[in-house]
């Protein structure tokens, strides 16, 4: 190893790996390979490599248990749409982007039960049927459900809200349907006041998100799904600041001025004023992988 030249250098550290699996073993030697490509390719000088690692060093700095930043990165290079679009498995609904902002134990919501409490924004009733892979409607599949305020902002990034506002857990009932009201939500930026914002602008790009629902759906003996789904009239949907928007999470909101319009069986329906939105979404789980 006295003689390692610019080309050997990728083989001899390869060499010096003695990973106990495969798989660890694949991971590890291609990151090398690719990593030496690109040094290669740009000349990358002194410099440059302070940079990247200066950036790295403040993304450790800035992170704490509630804003992680090397996922800022991950989701603003699109590494964590890509990973998300790899693991989709298919015939099930599209899976996007978990994000930052999800916190456990949000309150249990009935079906057809009132998410929207006192916030500000036009009701929408989200409805739909939680199906597995044969179109068979799931009971007790369970929904985590959060979104914005009107603010654009999560409860947990505003002390105006409560903790769980615009928070939810809901199981399904025997047809496997989940019912809530809720407001629609607004457009937002990503954290940009850190190292990863430095990325957003050194390369001329928006920090914005489209507005968006963020759903984790789970059932026994299925894949859970992390999803998102978009109104179709927002204006970020061909911009995402981290790639998320998928052609099938795009839904329409109903304007409706009828009360018969409300879905069937809705616990708020009494407290419920027209106009208001209903929007149908049916998620579809596959089986979990064995093992
Ligand atoms: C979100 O949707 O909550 C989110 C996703 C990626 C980065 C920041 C926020
Ligand atoms: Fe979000």
């Amino acid at each position: 190893m006295r003689n390692v030249g610019t080309h050997s250098i990728s083989d001899a550290v390869k060499a010096t790996f003695k990973c106990e699996d495969e798989r660890t073993a694949l991971l590890l030697t291609r990151l090398v390979d690719y990593l030496h490509d690109y040094a290669r390719e740009v000349n990358l000088t002194h410099a440059e490599w302070r940079k990247a690692i200066e950036m790295l060093t403040k993304a450790g700095e800035i992170s704490d248990e509630e804003r992680n930043e090397f996922v800022l990165f991950s989701d603003l290079l699109g590494v964590s749409s890509l990973v998300d679009m790899i693991n989709s498995p298919p015939g099930g609904t599209e899976s996007s982007v978990l994000g930052p902002f999800h916190i456990l134990g949000a309150p249990d919501l009935p079906i057809g039960g009132d998410m929207k409490k006192d916030n500000e924004g036009p009701t929408s009733v989200v409805s739909g049927i939680v199906r597995d892979g044969n179109g068979k409607s799931i009971e007790g599949a369970v929904l985590e459900i959060w979104q914005t305020s009107d603010n654009g902002l999560y409860s947990n990034q505003d002390p105006g809200q409560d903790r769980f506002n615009l928070r939810a857990r809901q199981v399904t009932g025997a047809d496997g349907r989940y019912a809530f009201t809720t407001v629609k939500p607004a457009p937002y930026t990503v954290p940009d006041d850190g190292p990863a914002g430095e990325l957003l602008a050194v390369t001329n790009r928006h920090p914005w998100r489209p507005s968006h629902l963020h759903f984790i759906v789970m059932a026994d003996g299925c894949q859970t799904l992390v999803t998102e789904l978009f109104p179709e009239d927002d204006p970020y949907l061909d911009e995402d600041a981290v790639f998320g928007v998928r052609e099938s999470l795009i839904l329409t909101y109903k304007r409706r001025d009828d009360l018969a319009d409300l879905p069937p069986g809705l616990e708020v329906a009494a407290s419920i004023e027209a106009p208001f939105y209903t929007v149908d979404f049916d998620f579809t789980l596959v089986p979990a992988v064995a093992g």
